[in-house]
């Protein structure tokens, strides 16, 4: 029996706009998804169930990469996850990473040697497949790294470089600069305070109204690089720990993003109800449902703004641990 973990994330800067090259940052949180994996004697199992693929098609992708090509017996896999699902928080990125991190031990990698950028690509192509082809690494690079973690097609002077993601699908070949961004102790005085609206963020569908949009618009890409441009301004704001700064970028690509249609109503008054006791709040994630972000120094007092306009709430520090092995 294998236990294995990796952390949900937030985007702070950059969704949708990561899409298309321009530079994204997200941050690990405190809640955590959790994979356990035993052989199973009754065929492949999901919480006891039988595996359904269309249920779980990162899962599917994933197995078959990394074990039943490989002739892997069948297995069970339990998942429990801290996370709000479907809300944009990297629910199954973190659970690709982990299901790969476990995979790797249950077959002699030893916990301490867990090949990082191997186990985020991996979990990067299964997400990519079952999204058909579209999404960036943010996601799986983040749970898998924890921390920080800043990804852009070239490679950015505000963070540290630690390897190239590339990516061919169908074809056509993509590559991702991923880098770790450090923080100074200064910005352990913010929490992030997470408000979900209850109705899941559909990922696929976003980012296809985006591509839409900027076919349609071609105008709109102006968007999508100020939205980098904002990105890179934040990443340095974050290095620096100008809390300040580091709100008024987040602002900034709300209004953005909301350019883009991919804000609603309740995401919309929940970062209106944020703001007077936060140092900048958004939408985090795909939008079109899903959860808003608010940066601030009372976390209380934010959650509760956001709870008493029908949000739910969960309050995280910035940069919680990535992938590992818990039962060493
Ligand atoms: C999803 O968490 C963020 C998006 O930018 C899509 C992606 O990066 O693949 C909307």
């Amino acid at each position: 029996m294998v236990l294995a973990s990796a952390p949900g994330k937030c985007i702070l800067f950059g969704e949708h706009a990561v899409v298309y090259g321009q530079p994204a940052v997200a941050v690990a949180i405190d809640a955590r998804v959790r994979v356990i994996i035993e052989k199973s004697q009754s065929g492949w199992l999901i919480d006891g169930m039988q595996f359904d693929k269309q249920r779980h098609p990162h899962l599917d992708a994933m197995l078959k990469r990394m074990w039943i090509n490989d002739g892997g017996h069948p297995l069970s896999i339990k998942i429990e996850s801290d996370l709000f699902g479907a809300a944009g928080l990297g629910s199954s990125a973190a659970i690709c990473s982990a299901v790969a991190a476990a995979l790797l031990h249950s077959r002699g990698t030893p916990a301490e040697e867990l090949p990082l950028p191997g186990i985020a690509t991996t979990a990067h192509l299964a997400e990519a497949e079952a999204q058909g082809g579209r999404a960036s690494p943010i996601d799986t690079s983040t749970s898998t790294l924890g921390g920080v973690v800043m990804v852009s097609d070239k490679k950015e002077g505000q963070a540290n470089w630690q390897y190239t993601r590339d990516l061919r699908i169908d074809g056509v070949r993509r590559t991702w600069e991923v880098h770790s961004v450090d923080l100074p102790p200064s910005l352990s005085e913010a929490s992030l305070v997470i408000g979900f609206s209850g109705r899941p963020g559909p990922t696929s569908q976003m980012v296809a109204k985006v591509a839409t949009l900027l076919s349609n618009h071609p105008e709109k890409m102006e968007d999508i690089e100020r939205i980098g441009n904002v990105t890179r301004a934040g990443a340095t704001a974050l290095s620096l720990g100008n809390l300040q700064a580091v709100g008024i970028a987040m602002n900034e690509c709300h209004r953005l993003l909301q350019g883009l249609g991919v804000s609603d109503e309740d995401l919309d008054r929940m970062v209106d109800a944020a703001l007077p006791s936060s140092l900048g709040a958004k939408l985090t994630g795909a939008g079109g449902g899903g959860c808003m972000i608010a940066l601030t120094t009372e976390p209380r007092r934010t959650a509760e703004a956001i709870e008493l306009v029908g949000g739910r709430t969960m309050v995280s520090r910035l940069g919680a641990s990535g992938v590992c092995i818990e039962n060493k």
